[in-house]
């Protein structure tokens, strides 16, 4: 598409607000869509935290920072998306509440507007199938925390026509990321992997009878990852984590997908992680829970 100029992002939680700064920072007018006013304020201050912090680095001017935080207008109402090039679905991530989703962007957006779904581990293309018009929809996963992390898989659904693919994978190198092109399949690339390479880690814990602090110490200074699996587990979310291994383990029913019991345990108990101040470690400071 020439010119993308006008982004809308529905659902403005961790994931949702983190595309919308990504967009903000891009130039692109941006529309975010909260189902309150109070939620959609969290997110604004959560984007403008963090270009604060931009500023306070000198990786950003002040009035770029200013700039970016102007560009993005909130919204109760999916009707206020009614102009945009691209719209990048993040709710929950339960299919029917993503499929009623789409078929009311449809009816609301230009026939040429492109949908996109930044699902993990929900299918496209069922996703795409409460449309009458699939061609248009396709997957822009992106990972946790989305402005950090470099890559975006651009997932191509049964139906997604070529045009929507490629506007896509320009808009993510607009936002600065490196896509990837992948089919829709049970996590895609990264998921696919992760997921049950995580949960073979949590296993660890418990028959090597070790600590997730030396676990991570472990995979850290043994495997060279960023941070530990348990730190991971706790930035992603016990909760997202066992939600997505629940979603591939019915898709594809390896035993290695099924989340552990002691995931599952910590999720039923509240114990999700950095976002509730308490999973496999203990967050106080409110800047660690954003
Ligand atoms: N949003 C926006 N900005 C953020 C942010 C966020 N969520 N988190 C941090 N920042 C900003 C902060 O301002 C921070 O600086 P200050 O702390 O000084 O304010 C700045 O970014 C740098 O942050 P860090 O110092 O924490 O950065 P780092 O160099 O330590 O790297 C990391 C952090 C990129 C997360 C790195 O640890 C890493 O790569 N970890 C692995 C993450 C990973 O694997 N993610 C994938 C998860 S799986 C997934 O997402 C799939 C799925 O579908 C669920």
């Amino acid at each position: 598409m020439a010119g993308l100029r006008k982004v809308g992002v529905v659902g403005l939680g961790a994931m949702g607000a983190g595309i919308a700064q990504l967009c903000v920072e891009a130039g692109l007018e941006t529309v975010g869509r909260e189902v309150s006013d109070e939620l959609g304020g969290r997110a604004k201050e959560r984007i403008a935290h963090f270009l604060t912090r931009k500023v306070e680095k000198g990786t950003l001017e002040q009035a770029e920072r200013d700039a970016a935080v102007e560009r993005l207008s909130l919204t109760t109402d999916l009707a206020a998306l009614a102009g945009c090039d691209v719209v990048i679905e993040a709710i929950v991530e339960e299919l029917e509440p993503k499929r009623a989703l789409f078929a009311e962007l449809e009816r609301i957006c230009r026939a040429d507007a492109v949908l996109a779904s930044n699902t993990s581990a929900l299918s496209v293309t069922e996703i795409a199938a409460a449309t009458s018009s699939p061609e248009r929809v396709v997957g822009m996963h992106f990972f946790n925390p989305a402005p950090l992390m470099p890559l975006v898989e651009i997932v191509r659904a049964e139906l997604t026509g070529d045009g929507p693919f490629e506007t896509a994978l320009e808009l993510a190198v607009l936002l600065g990321k490196t896509p990837v092109r992948c089919h829709d399949t049970p996590g895609f690339v990264v998921n696919r992997v992760l997921i049950p390479l995580l949960n073979d880690c949590i296993r660890v814990l418990d028959e090597a009878r070790v600590k997730p602090e030396d676990l991570d110490a472990a995979m850290r200074n043994g495997a060279g990852w960023p941070m530990g699996p348990c730190e991971l587990a706790d930035l992603v979310g016990i909760d997202v984590h066992v939600h997505a291994s629940e979603a591939l383990y019915a898709k594809l029913r390896e035993p290695r997908m099924a989340p552990p019991p002691r995931l599952v345990a910590m999720r039923n108990a509240g114990l999700l992680g950095r976002k509730s101040g308490r999973g496999f470690y203990t967050y106080d400071d409110a800047a660690q829970r954003r």
